[in-house]
């Protein structure tokens, strides 16, 4: 059970008449009843996009079911990053095929950056899918569905039609909200298909954006990580000098909202006035997600990002200068093209200077049409292998050290429900988004699922480098 959130009767109003407005025209479109069947892969952003179709087709009178199997209508919001994930989708595909041969009713929906980034051709090869909707179209999801009943099939792929008003979401309960406050991405980093697949950057007006966030908490989130490729680029594309610190001091002032975070963030856009934002705000994680990539500067021009290595050394110290405690937390590409030893050691140094508390670490993936496949691919994939395997290992060694020095510490956790790997424990996550574990029992017996969507103060008493494990401070 969540923590029932102070927010007031007549914000709880306003809010439902905003979406009420916002999603008349959905409810009018399709009185059909379905059943749908949604899987997601890729990032948070298709999360929350799927969130929204879920809100939308639940208006139109869809119910959700587990299982394919129980399903009248299969969508894949699919992910485009890197081949791996376009694999799993691909094979996806190949079981609903045998399904629909058996269940020849049933429908199948691709939507998310595949969609966008294939179109029709999706439909060559994959003549069991009646529908393909791209990553600017999925609000209209009832609308397409019912012109399916119309027509054999619908494609729906343009750009710039994502209307600009408050989006309804069926989130899983939970602390956490998802609420994107951009789409889209303006810089054209040489190995990313997310620009093609998302389009330019939109950032969303920031009375939207609240709207949504208040609804969130009215339905007993109180926690929102707000999400963009560029999050920290926020506001440029409005032009009126909105930014990400104002946008966070504005969600700053709601009542019942506890925490805030963002993600992703690109070191050529965090401002000062964005870190003293966040260290002044005390609903504010001090926690960035800011990827490096690499650490050399002859690969970091060729993958056309637009600093250099000092450039990102001098955002860490800042960052921790300005937030003392922060976390940060990055993503690398390994085996990119030309990348030689040297390369792959700056890469190894920058991480060994820095110290993040988490990275991702990726092997580089040609993704189709993009700058960077006019370069050789000419790091052999067992390099590529051994390189991703040894950098990942140093920042393992580095969270094992980081975290065994916490012993004794104390964090503020909000914690977000059992343990997915123990039921007799509960899980949730430090301001700098670390993963933190306590008994659900506390010493007198007494069960703590009570606390379930609450922020306590644990103290650290053991760790692995993934997690950290402790109990709750008495008072
Ligand atoms: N907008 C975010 C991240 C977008 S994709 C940003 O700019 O930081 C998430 C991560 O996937 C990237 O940070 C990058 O590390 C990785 N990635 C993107 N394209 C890739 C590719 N072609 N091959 C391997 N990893 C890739
Ligand atoms: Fe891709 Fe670069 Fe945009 Fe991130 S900033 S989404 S890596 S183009
Ligand atoms: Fe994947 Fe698209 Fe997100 S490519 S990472 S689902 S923006």
């Amino acid at each position: 059970m969540l923590q029932t959130p102070s927010v007031t009767a007549s914000d709880a109003a306003a809010v439902s008449q905003t979406m009420d407005a916002a999603t008349t025209a959905a409810t009018a479109a399709s009185g059909s009843s379905g059943r749908v069947f949604i899987e997601t892969f890729g990032c948070q952003m298709n999360l929350a996009d799927t969130e929204v179709v879920l809100a939308r087709l639940a208006e139109a009178g869809y119910a959700q079911v587990d299982t394919p199997e129980a399903a009248n209508l299969v969508l894949l919001n699919t992910c485009s990053v890197r081949d791996h994930a376009e694999a799993k989708v691909r094979s996806r595909l190949g079981v609903l095929r045998i399904q629909k041969r058996a269940n020849p009713g049933l429908k199948i929906g691709v939507m998310g950056c595949m969609a966008q980034r294939e179109k029709s051709d999706l439909l060559r090869r994959n003549p069991h899918i009646d529908l393909i909707v791209g990553t600017d179209q999925f609000v209209h999801m009832p609308q397409l569905l019912a012109q399916l009943d119309q027509q054999q099939r619908v494609v729906a792929t343009d750009f710039g039609d994502f209307e600009a008003r408050p989006w309804p979401a069926q989130r899983a309960a939970g602390p956490n909200a998802f609420v994107p406050i951009m789409r889209g991405c303006n810089y054209a980093c040489t190995y990313c298909i997310v620009p093609y697949t998302r389009g330019a950057e939109k950032s969303r007006d920031p009375a939207l954006i609240e709207t949504e966030v208040r609804a969130a908490v009215a339905a007993g989130h109180v926690q929102v990580t707000l999400l963009g490729q560029t999050v920290d680029a926020y506001g440029k594309t409005l032009g009126d000098g909105t930014t990400l610190a104002g946008l966070l001091r504005r969600l700053h002032a709601i009542d019942g909202l506890q925490r805030i975070r963002f993600i992703t963030s690109h070191p050529k856009d965090i401002t000062d006035d964005l870190l003293h934002t966040m260290a002044e705000l005390p609903k504010v994680a001090k926690h960035l997600h800011v990827p490096a990539q690499c650490g050399s500067d002859r690969i970091l021009r060729l993958m056309g990002r637009r600093y250099t290595r000092d450039d990102y050394l001098r955002f860490a110290e800042r960052a921790r200068r300005i937030i003392p405690g922060v976390e940060l937390q990055s993503d690398f590409i390994v085996g990119f093209p030309h990348e030689s030893d040297a390369d792959f050691a700056d890469t190894v140094s920058l991480m060994e200077t820095v110290r993040f508390n988490w990275s991702y670490v990726f092997t580089y993936s040609p993704r189709p049409g993009t700058p960077a496949t006019r370069l050789d691919d000419d790091v052999p994939e067992a390099v590529k292998k051994d390189r991703c395997h040894r950098l990942l290992n140093l920042q393992m060694s580095h969270q094992t050290a980081q975290y065994e020095a916490l012993k004794g510490a104390t964090r503020q956790v909000l914690i977000d429900g059992p343990s997915s790997g123990d039921p007799l424990m509960l899980h949730g996550r430090s301001e700098g988004n670390l993963h933190i574990v306590l008994p659900r029992q506390a010493s007198d017996g007494s069960n703590r699922d009570h606390l379930i969507g609450t922020i306590v103060p644990v103290r650290i008493e053991r760790s692995t480098a993934l997690t950290l494990f402790g109990d709750i401070v008495p008072t």
